[in-house]
């Protein structure tokens, strides 16, 4: 086998993506699935992650939809545990689930702000310690967050989302120096904006757009396929010494 297809290599690999019901999550979930990754399906409309399952199975790749609120340890966990039984491992954990609200620092409601903190970071971090610890048993196994460029830049009227995504840049590079010393490697993914459900009012603003779209260098936004090739870059065999590290996927945004 040549360099590629050694460390590019996701056939019989199983991959968890939370959120991956829609938007990135879901093209994500797709992407490995082409790849030939077995797919563990994790948000809370079961419904529609079926769809997607009997999608990804139809076309020869196995796939398992679970529900999981990932703002609550005893369904992290238990998603863990069943996604186990199915696959006996999962040996790349996408912490994709995310949420964002946007409103001045001085109306934002503590709901909004507690809601922010518990599905972006607490989330982050509820999944990767359930992931994480049959990992650091295995001496094997890549974690890979989403977070974002408002975790490098401030933005107005984005401040639970940027202290969010700020903290899971940190959150990675502390687990990455713990997890270091049994193969886990902990790393994240740093997209500004993609065109998404999350973002698509923002984005069919033609105003806002320009406003967006001055601010990066490349002057336009991402689409979703944009990002695969840093994460699977960050998934593949081909990162086996790269840990901690936040890959900005951004168009040059923070490079100004
Ligand atoms: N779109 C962008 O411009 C952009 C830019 C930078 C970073 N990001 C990040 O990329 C990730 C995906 O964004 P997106 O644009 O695809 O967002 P999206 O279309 O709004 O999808 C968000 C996903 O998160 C899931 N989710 C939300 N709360 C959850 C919970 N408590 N438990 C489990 N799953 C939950 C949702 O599934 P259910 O509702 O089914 O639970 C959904 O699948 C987020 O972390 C976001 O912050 C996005």
């Amino acid at each position: 086998m040549d360099y590629i297809s050694e460390n590019y290599n996701f056939k019989g690999k199983t991959v968890a993506v939370t959120g991956s019901s829609r938007g990135l999550g879901k093209e994500i979930a797709l992407a490995f699935a082409r790849a030939g990754a077995n797919l563990v399906l994790a948000s809370r409309s079961i419904d529609k992650l079926e769809q997607i399952a009997e999608d990804i199975k139809s076309s020869g790749s196995k796939a398992l939809p679970l529900e999981v609120d990932v703002r609550v340890k005893k369904s992290v966990e238990a998603f863990v545990e069943k996604a186990c039984a199915e696959f006996g491992r999962i040996d790349i954990l996408i912490n994709n689930a995310g949420v964002i609200y946007r409103a001045p620092a001085t109306e934002l409601s503590e709901e909004q702000w507690d809601e922010t903190i518990a599905i972006n970071l607490k989330g982050t971090f509820l999944c990767s310690q359930a992931v994480g610890r049959s990992m650091v048993e295995n001496r094997a196994g890549k974690i890979i967050s989403i977070a974002s460029d408002k975790a490098f830049v401030g933005f107005p009227g984005r401040v639970a989302y940027c202290a969010s995504k700020g903290g899971i840049v940190m959150l990675t590079k502390a687990l990455a120096v713990e997890w270091a010393p049994f193969n886990v490697q902990v790393n994240a993914v740093a997209p500004t904006y993609v065109e998404t459900e999350m973002t698509r009012d923002i984005l069919n603003d033609p105003e806002k757009y320009q406003e967006i779209i001055k601010a990066i260098p490349m002057n336009r936004v991402s689409k979703p396929d944009e990002l695969f090739g840093a994460i699977m870059l960050l998934a593949s065999d081909a990162s086996s010494f790269i840990t901690g590290h936040t890959l900005m996927v951004d168009g040059g945004l923070t490079a100004w």
